[in-house]
């Protein structure tokens, strides 16, 4: 019987994950398959993190990537620098692909997807969005009869983390990113998790594969959560609100806007209860409707689940001698870029914290500019009176387009009665 050869590049948390899976379960998956995965060689750079038969570790990445008898690489590294130059090789070699790597896909996708495409093998990356929860087999089969109207999602892990916990304990941003660090869900350096990075890079991905077209990383609009203060999560709990990091893509009339930020979401939306380090996508077809997928978005056995079922597909394709799939491409992504909307046309509602001092005529001024820039207020919330000194407004607006909010904050923190930079969340599943 023939058995399906498979390299690993990269021993670390999920290289180590998918070993132990392939061996755990090699009778089960034998089994589903039709034929053994066999694991030929694994190639990492210091001494192997878990017990290896000896013949099976290199430290030479290229002696995977050049084995002939190898059938799909499956990079486990990261980064975009080594990463890229194995896999292109691998591709042009004519190995099947598997990887978790979202920082390459998001920002050498077109090239990554154009080889696999040219080569005519199968390229995997379930594990690069959303670790465990299978989104994008979802999306890509399972949505295939819809068109995607909107996707807003809970991507990243470790900010969701710190903005839970900032939530239930009314801590600050740095102590709860401290406390995610202690509990092994932050990385000594941080930065791409909380900076919205890390899930531009995920939308970059599921967007691509949801409205299939090529979406430019470099279109994307990112901000992180690093400026939250624990008075917006106090405010927004007075709405009945809460604060997410989000992930948003919504076509209309075959225009995208793309955007990662902070987002004031009602208690009521379906990711409002999404806690700690879950991810979710709240999902809309056309046809399906609303669906949201929640799961575990990162982890060595979450992650390692979805890069196991990318290598089970792509070993069935190979043994029923189905050609490349290019379905498990982005379709159209090769040929097709999608037009972004700029964020200055975005449209949506927002919440204001304007800090003013409690003066007569504060609130006529601040709204005076607001109204003069096309912004009407919903709702308002004004903190008692401190004399002389500075006070919170809180309000919710109507929907705006972007620039001429970014205009209004411009003038408001010009007035000389307002005593400090105002904080602006966009709103999101809020009904006007
Ligand atoms: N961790 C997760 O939960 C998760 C979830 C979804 C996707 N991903 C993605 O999966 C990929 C791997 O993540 P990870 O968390 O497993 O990272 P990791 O723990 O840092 O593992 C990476 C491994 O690759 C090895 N490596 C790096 N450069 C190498 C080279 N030139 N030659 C040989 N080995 C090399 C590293 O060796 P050293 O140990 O010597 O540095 C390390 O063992 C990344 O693209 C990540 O974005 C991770």
């Amino acid at each position: 019987m023939k058995s399906i050869s498979i390299g690993i590049l990269g021993l670390g948390t999920v290289g180590s994950g998918v070993v132990q899976i392939l061996t755990e379960h090699a009778g089960l998956l034998e089994n589903r398959v039709g034929a053994p995965l066999r694991i030929k060689r694994i190639a990492g750079r210091g001494e192997a993190r878990i017990p290896l038969a000896p013949h099976l570790y290199t430290r030479d990445l290229m002696e995977v990537v050049r084995d002939p008898e190898i059938d799909i690489v499956v990079e486990l590294i990261g980064g975009t620098d080594i990463a890229r130059t194995a896999c292109l090789e691998a591709l042009n070699r004519g190995k099947h692909l598997v990887t978790a790597n979202k920082a390459l896909l998001a920002e050498h996708g077109l090239e990554i997807y154009r080889v696999a495409a040219a080569n005519r093998v199968d390229l995997g990356f379930e594990a690069s969005v959303c670790g465990a929860i299978p989104i994008l087999r979802s999306v890509r089969e399972g949505l295939v009869g819809n068109s995607i109207r909107s996707i807003v999602a809970i991507v990243n892990g470790t900010s969701n983390y710190i903005l839970s916990q900032m939530t239930d304990s009314g801590g600050r941003y740095g102590e709860m990113l401290a406390e995610a660090q202690a509990q092994g869900y932050a990385e000594a350096d941080p930065t791409l998790d909380v900076d919205g990075s890390d899930a531009a890079h995920k939308l970059q991905i599921l967007s691509s594969v949801a409205f299939r077209g090529y979406v430019p990383f470099e279109a994307i609009y990112v901000e992180g959560i690093q400026g939250i203060d624990p008075a917006d999560i106090g405010f927004a709990r007075e709405l009945n609100c809460t604060i997410k990091l989000l992930a948003i893509a919504k076509e209309e009339g075959g225009v995208l806007e793309v955007r990662v930020h902070p987002t004031l979401i009602p208690q009521s939306h379906p990711l409002a209860s999404v806690g700690g380090i879950y991810n979710a996508v709240h999902i809309v077809g056309d046809s399906a409707g609303p669906l949201v997928f929640s799961g575990l978005g990162a982890g060595q056995k979450p992650a390692a689940s979805s890069v196991v079922a990318d290598i089970v597909e792509i070993a069935h394709n190979i043994l029923f001698f189905r050609p490349s799939r290019s379905s498990l491409l982005p379709t159209n992504a090769i040929e097709s870029v999608m037009r972004v909307k700029p964020m200055e046309n975005v449209l949506c509602r927002y919440y204001l914290r304007v800090t003013a001092l409690d003066s007569p005529g504060v609130l006529s001024a601040v709204s005076h500019v607001l109204a003069e820039n096309g912004i009407s207020i919903a709702s308002m919330i004004q903190k008692g009176r401190a004399a002389q000194a500075a006070v919170p407004i809180v309000m919710l607006t109507h929907e705006a387009v972007e620039s001429a909010m970014r205009r209004a904050l411009e003038t408001i923190d010009r007035l000389e009665v307002v005593a400090a930079r105002t904080v602006c969340i966009r709103v999101e599943g809020m009904e006007e």
